[in-house]
């Protein structure tokens, strides 16, 4: 069963994200944040029509999770889960926050980053390896990469990356942390996102998507040829890499696989990989 392309309106995303939120200082074992109708700007009359709209375009795209022994709806967007305390088919006035902890964003990936780009191997193979795993990416213009891990990929494409177009997104902290410690230069919140790509959403749109080392195979709640292709400008190239060997790769990297997207049809193997590459035709 595929997933249908979940498609934002930028007010809900814009409203979310600009939103002020306060610590919940009465639930510290639920690090959380909320905003009500008085922190916003149309405040009037004891309500926010702009909050209120919020809620109701939150539902009809949130998700159902268990939380502490019932169901609980949640919209996740950009690394956060947003929900409301009553039933949805209430008013509220308040909208609560957390960085997302479901599913994907307990990451294996964690465990290992602080050794992720280490080999045993001699230094020159390994760079002579990478830099022929990398060179296909051809990142230009503004570029979005899709689990970015420790970023790789910005080591061995220096040069072409133009940091204030890069995005970076990642579910695993651990990974974007040494990609920061490594990078202190494309720290800035919009270039990396502890977000997965399923719940990635941005008004911008790319000249280059990428998807390196086996990073597409991860994306298993939406089509990922689907969101990447929406995601790309007019003239841009997406080149997504799924794992040819799951097993292989997982017991090299010396963690359990998680669930994973099998690579689509037309999908063609190149080493380790299996590539898909398109472009959407310009303007
Ligand atoms: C094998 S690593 C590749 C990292 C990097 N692209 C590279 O070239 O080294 C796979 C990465 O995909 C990330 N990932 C896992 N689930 C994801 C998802 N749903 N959306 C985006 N990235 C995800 C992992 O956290 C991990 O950093």
């Amino acid at each position: 069963m595929t997933t249908p392309l979940r498609i934002l309106p930028d007010r809900l995303v814009e409203n979310l994200e600009r939103a002020k939120y306060r610590y919940a200082v009465t639930y510290q074992n639920l690090p959380h944040y909320y905003t009500v109708a008085k922190d916003w700007a149309d405040y009037n009359d004891e309500v926010s029509k702009e909050l209120n709209w919020t809620v109701w375009e939150m539902r009809k795209h949130d998700v159902m999770r268990p939380f502490a022994g019932w169901e609980q709806h949640y919209l996740d967007v950009n690394g956060f889960s947003y929900w409301t305390m009553v039933p949805r088919n209430e008013e509220t006035i308040l909208i609560n926050r957390q960085y997302s902890t479901h599913g994907a964003y307990d990451s294996p990936f964690d465990a290992i980053a602080h050794r992720y780009d280490d080999s045993d191997e001699y230094w020159k193979k390994v760079k002579a390896e990478r830099e022929v795993l990398y060179a296909p990416a051809a990142p230009s213009g503004r570029v979005l990469d899709v689990g970015c891990g420790t970023g790789l990929l910005v080591d061995y494409c220096y040069r072409q990356i133009d940091r204030e177009r890069y995005v970076g997104i990642d579910p695993s902290a651990g990974m974007l942390a040494k990609f920061a410690l490594k990078h202190p230069d494309y720290k800035a919140d919009a270039t990396l996102l502890r977000t997965t790509f399923e719940d990635y959403e941005t008004p911008l749109r790319f000249d280059t998507i990428v998807a390196m080392a086996g990073s597409a195979s991860h994306v298993t709640g939406v089509d990922v040829v689907e969101k990447a292709r929406h995601l790309l400008a007019p003239g841009g190239r997406a080149y997504l890499t799924f794992y040819r060997d799951p097993a292989s790769a997982f017991e090299r990297m010396g963690i359990e696989a998680p669930a994973l997207a099998a690579a689509p049809d037309g999908a063609v193997e190149d080493g380790e990989y299996v590539v898909v590459e398109f472009g959407r035709e310009a303007g």
